[in-house]
Formats: C-alpha cells, sequence, structure tokens
C-alpha cells in the first residue's frame, strides 16, 4: 500500500519525505487554505513547491465545477509539472473531465467520492484514483472501511485499473484497516503515519535493552 499525505504543510511534507515512506501528496482547497495559501499564483507556486519536495503523484484540485472549466484548469495544473494528478469532484461535468483527461494521458484523482457507485462510474471514466472519504462517513455512523472494501470487491472483479486511494483518514487503525482491505493508497495526515510507530511494549523494551547495554539496573 502506498502512503500519501493529506496536507499542503510544506514541513510536515519534508517530514514524512524524510521518514523515507512517502509516496505522494494529496491537497485540497481547505488544505490549502488552512495554510494561509490563496490566490490563483500562490496556489499554483506552492503545488509547484510540493513537487519538488516529493518523488510522487501530487494531487491538485480543479476548483471550476463545469465541463469546460474543469478541463482548462486541470489542464493548466497537469502542465505546472510532470508530478501533478488533476483532482476532480464526483459530479456529473467530473465524470466527463475524468474521461477527458483519461484519453489525453494525463492522470486523475476523482475527489468526495462516498459510495461504491460513484467508484464504478470513476473507473468507467477511466479514473487514476479514485478517494472514497472513509472518516467523513465514520462520523456520520456509517462504517467508512466497508466502503474500502466494497469498491476493492468491484474493482478487482473487472480488473479495473483505477487505484483505491483511501482518503479522509483520522488514526493509524484506519491506515491498517485499509491495507487489510487492499486499498492500494491512503492519505493520512502526518499524526496518523507517526502514530502507527508508538507502542509501549516497544518503548518499554528499548529501554530495557539500553540500560541493560550500559550495565544499568
Ligand atoms: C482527500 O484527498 C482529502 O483531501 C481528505 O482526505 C479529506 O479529509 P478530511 O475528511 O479529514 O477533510
Amino acid at each position: 500500500m502506498k502512503f500519501f499525505i493529506d496536507t499542503a504543510n510544506l514541513e510536515q511534507i519534508k517530514e514524512a519525505q524524510d521518514l523515507g515512506v512517502l509516496d505522494g501528496v494529496t491537497t485540497n482547497p481547505s488544505l490549502m487554505a488552512k495554510e494561509g495559501i490563496t490566490g490563483t499564483d500562490n496556489i499554483l507556486k506552492h503545488y509547484v513547491n510540493i513537487c519538488n519536495i516529493v518523488t510522487g503523484d501530487v494531487s491538485a484540485e480543479v476548483i471550476a465545477t463545469d465541463f469546460k472549466g474543469m478541463v482548462n484548469e486541470g489542464e493548466m495544473l497537469a502542465s505546472l509539472h510532470p508530478q501533478i494528478v488533476v483532482k476532480i469532484p464526483m459530479i456529473k461535468d467530473g465524470v466527463k473531465a475524468l474521461k477527458y483527461f483519461s484519453d489525453k494521458g494525463i492522470k486523475t484523482n476523482c475527489t468526495l467520492v462516498f459510495s461504491a457507485g460513484q467508484a464504478l462510474l470513476a473507473a468507467k471514466a477511466g479514473a487514476t484514483y479514485v478517494s472514497p472519504f472513509l472518516g467523513r462517513l465514520d462520523d456520520i455512523n456509517q462504517d467508512g472501511i466497508d466502503l474500502i472494501e466494497q469498491i476493492v470487491y468491484i474493482y478487482q472483479n473487472y480488473d479495473f485499473g483505477t487505484q483505491v486511494l483511501a482518503a479522509s483518514i483520522r488514526s493509524p487503525l484506519h491506515i491498517v484497516r485499509c491495507a487489510e482491505a487492499g486499498a492500494d493508497v491512503a492519505t493520512c495526515p502526518l499524526n496518523a503515519i507517526l502514530d502507527l510507530l508508538k507502542h509501549p511494549l516497544t518503548d518499554s523494551g528499548l529501554a530495557k535493552f539500553l540500560a541493560d547495554a550500559k550495565g544499568t539496573k
């Protein structure tokens, strides 16, 4: 399973990259706003800065919601850097835009997916990635992992090339459950990735080994 980091924070992206386990980055307009990145020029520069830190795919989201607008914006985003993946919302014109970019060989990430039917449409349209938001489903009392399992099952049935990018991850347990479910990618906040490190028996075991190495009791 690939690990993407879900942030527009350059320091956090660098930290995950330095850990040596990072395969890419996802962003969205809310994550950009959280870092105070506003205005088209600044946003575009920020995408390039992110691409210069990591080696993998970097999702950049369109703001337009009509086909023509998404195509224009997506082509401009894709021309910024070869690592850019155009992030398109799961709406009717979005499906058309996914097909358009797929035919042109431009990578896409279909975002705001909350059902298996939506994921099926994204795959039919040739999306590179589909992003089911599992945390937001959990928030409304639906099991987000069930959706990941359902999409993985459907895609395997028909050998779709679209990769399941589990999004809206909130915890290390979400990451492990996504790996069990067979997600191709998990996009996570830095703290969820770092929390995978933690186990009290690792801490106490290491403390004992270090004490024994020094000959202390
Ligand atoms: C995915 O690409 C989104 O940026 C993200 O995972 C949404 O997560 P949230 O529900 O924590 O906002």
